[in-house]
């Protein structure tokens, strides 16, 4: 094991800590406030944010979208330049902080944001961006990943820098109450296969990274399990904060790590507009059943010390099977019906945009190859 880990954003943890973001941006800044289609005007969040902006210059950059489209955050890239903004508030999900960190990084840059997203643009400063999260789901509060979409040609592709990484990200449990159970419980299930793409792969003796993993994979089962209680706050702190430590780098740090679940899924998404975490509850237990002679040890790893199941031949088998029924006690499906009926053809575009994403040899050990993630997508799509 030998890894370099730092995690450089301060969190704002709990009730009423929007009002920080007054001390958080530091004085004399002009800001801009980037957020999506208006959740944020209904539920009280706009008017705390503006009452924390009340000392600071600041202009707003509304209509970012669910995976957010490099056509949408051009616009505010072009604010940013015009404006001479040096600091990029964004307040929402995923969705808002990732846009925000293309606009942070292409505000910088003379050519096409989207040579971000293919490499040709390297770079080690961006504009200073803070964030206040609204949706407990991707970790993208307090890690230097984004996912952006190009709508033209359906492209969804990540980068990762630290130059993009938040300042602060403020997580107001409060602000999940009017969140729809859709998007409550695609947190859970996004959270979930989060920690199973740096935890479900080999074992590899990393104590700390092995026994936090399976302790947030069981905060997520017992919310969960404990759904009804949604409305309480211990509830609504439990997965925040659990999502949250989900993808900060900590449980991922020195360990091998998977993803293929997540680049599949980000091409259903792409193609048929699947919400995220959905995309990937239809890809992992196929993708598990497949890989399973590859992840059996851990599997079984996960079967004894998350779910409490008894040693078998079979554990790693009935593992996959309690996830899959974890899935489903959410009413999440674990199979692709948004296709239109044409499985053939679905699996067809699928397996074409990973080949032409590169996604040739996906997973820990490079072996879900363009052919395996067909042979999984056959599984998956109803
Ligand atoms: O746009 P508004 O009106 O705010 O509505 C949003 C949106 O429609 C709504 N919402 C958010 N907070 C709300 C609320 N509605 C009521 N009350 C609130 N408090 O929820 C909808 C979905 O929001 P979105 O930001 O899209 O959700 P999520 O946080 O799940 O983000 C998904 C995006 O993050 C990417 C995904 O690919 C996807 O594009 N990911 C980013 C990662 C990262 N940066 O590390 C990792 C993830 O694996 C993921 O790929
Ligand atoms: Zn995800």
């Amino acid at each position: 094991m030998k890894f370099s880990y730092v995690n450089p954003t301060t969190i704002h943890f709990g009730r009423g800590q929007i009002s920080r973001i007054t001390s958080s941006i530091p004085a004399g800044r002009k800001v801009l406030l980037a957020y999506g289609g208006g959740s944020i005007k209904k539920n009280g969040v706009y008017d705390q944010v503006s009452e924390a902006l009340t000392g600071h210059e600041w202009l707003e950059f509304s209509g970012i979208e669910p995976n957010p489209t490099k056509e949408t955050l051009d616009k505010a890239v072009d604010i940013v330049k015009r404006e001479g903004i040096d600091f990029v508030l964004a307040v929402g999900g995923g969705s808002v902080i990732d846009g925000a960190k293309y606009i942070v990084a292409a505000a910088l840059y003379d050519g096409d944001g989207w040579d971000i997203m293919t490499g040709a643009y390297k770079f080690d400063t961006a504009v200073d961006l803070g964030c206040v999260l609204t949706i407990p789901a991707t970790g993208s509060e307090s890690n230097s990943a984004a996912v952006i979409t190009k709508a033209a040609t359906q492209d969804k592709l990540s980068f990762m820098n630290r130059a993009v990484q938040p300042k602060f990200a403020v997580l107001d449990p409060d602000v999940m109450k009017t969140l729809p159970e859709r998007q409550l419980v695609n947190g859970i299930v996004d959270a979930w296969v989060h920690i199973c793409e740096q935890y479900l792969t080999l074992p590899h003796g990393a104590m700390v990274q092995d026994g936090y993993a399976e302790a947030l994979l069981r905060n997520l089962l017992k919310l969960g399990r404990e759904y009804e209680q949604r409305d309480s706050d211990a509830w609504r702190e439990g997965l925040m904060f659990t999502a949250n430590q989900a993808l900060n780098g900590m449980i991922g740090a020195g360990v091998p790590q998977d993803w293929a679940t997540h680049m599949i899924g980000h091409e259903l998404t792409a193609l048929y507009g699947v919400d995220h975490a959905r995309s990937l509850a239809i890809v992992q237990p196929s993708l598990l059943r497949n890989q399973l002679s590859k992840k059996k040890a851990k599997l079984e790893q996960m079967g004894r010390n998350v779910f409490g199941l008894a040693d078998s031949p079979d554990l790693a088998e009935k593992t996959v099977d309690a996830i899959e029924a974890f899935f489903h006690s959410l009413d999440v499906a674990t199979q692709l019906t948004e296709h239109e009926g044409d499985k053939t053809r679905a699996i067809d575009a699928v397996v074409v945009q990973l080949e032409k994403h590169g996604m040739k040899a996906l997973g820990e050990h490079r072996a879900v190859t363009l052919d395996e993630s067909r042979k999984i997508l056959e599984q998956a799509v109803a």
